[in-house]
């Protein structure tokens, strides 16, 4: 799967995704992130990206024509053939803008896009971008929660993050997505490791029982508990599906 990142901060992302499980990834190739400096398509003398707001207001916009060339030419590089803004949507790349006016980034969503070939992702600074090029280019606007940051780059590496475990290979093993919180809309239940007792707390005596449907039924029963008291919102979501 190949993620392409358009940013004016390369230098934020790629120590982040060359380390630890993506790192591993990338060099064995199941994942390939590729960042691309939209200052690179600022043609004009000082590399100027941003610019006034039209209307007024604090801080600057990113404009839309470097942002425009940057993507024309991430496209040309993955498919000549495929979908500019403007052309037919069935052949179109999908370009996620991160932005805290998106729909809230969830695992469903990770495990939907983790089904793409290509994935262009679009970093804004600044107090944003230009409207316009957004509307040619833009097929999803993500949020990663309620809260504004300064840039694109963290939420990008959220995403890239979660959506890239979810390839297969990436982990060593590929069961375990199917356990952990919010597999089933459930979050995961407590786990333990050795010693048997650490600072006078024992390991629940189910789990050295060997009964494996004992240990399912406990673990069953510990990730209800944990999200009705942790995530009552989550709770209610799955009482309603079940
Ligand atoms: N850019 C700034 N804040 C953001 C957020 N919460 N999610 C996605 N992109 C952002």
């Amino acid at each position: 799967m190949n993620f392409h990142v358009m940013t004016l901060f390369p230098e934020m992302i790629d120590p982040v995704l060359n380390t630890s499980i993506i790192g591993r990834a990338v060099k064995s190739g199941l994942i390939n992130i590729d960042t691309v400096n939209i200052r690179d398509y600022a043609f004009n003398k000082h590399s100027k990206v941003d610019d006034y707001t039209y209307g007024g207001g604090a801080g600057m916009l990113m404009q839309a024509e470097p942002v425009y060339l940057c993507y024309r030419s991430v496209v040309d590089g993955i498919r000549p053939d495929a979908g500019h803004a403007g052309k037919d949507g069935s052949t179109r790349i999908r370009c996620i803008y991160l932005t805290p006016q998106g729909r809230v980034f969830d695992q469903e969503t990770a495990g939907e896009l983790s089904k793409e070939e290509d994935l262009i992702l679009l970093c804004g600074h600044y107090e944003g971008i230009d409207e316009r090029v957004l509307e040619e280019i833009v097929t999803d606007n993500i949020s990663i929660g309620d809260y504004v940051l300064t840039g694109g780059e963290i939420p990008a590496m959220v995403l890239i993050d979660a959506v890239s475990r979810l390839v297969p290979g990436v982990l060593n093993n590929d069961l375990s997505p199917e356990y952990e919180s919010f597999y089933d809309g459930l979050l995961e239940y407590p786990q333990y490791s050795r010693p048997e007792i650490w600072h006078d707390r024992p390991v629940p005596a189910v789990l050295l029982s060997g009964h494996h449907e004992n240990i399912e039924k406990w673990r069953r029963e510990q990730a209800i508990i944990r999200t009705m008291e942790r995530r009552p919102d989550l709770w209610d979501k799955y009482k309603g599906k079940s």
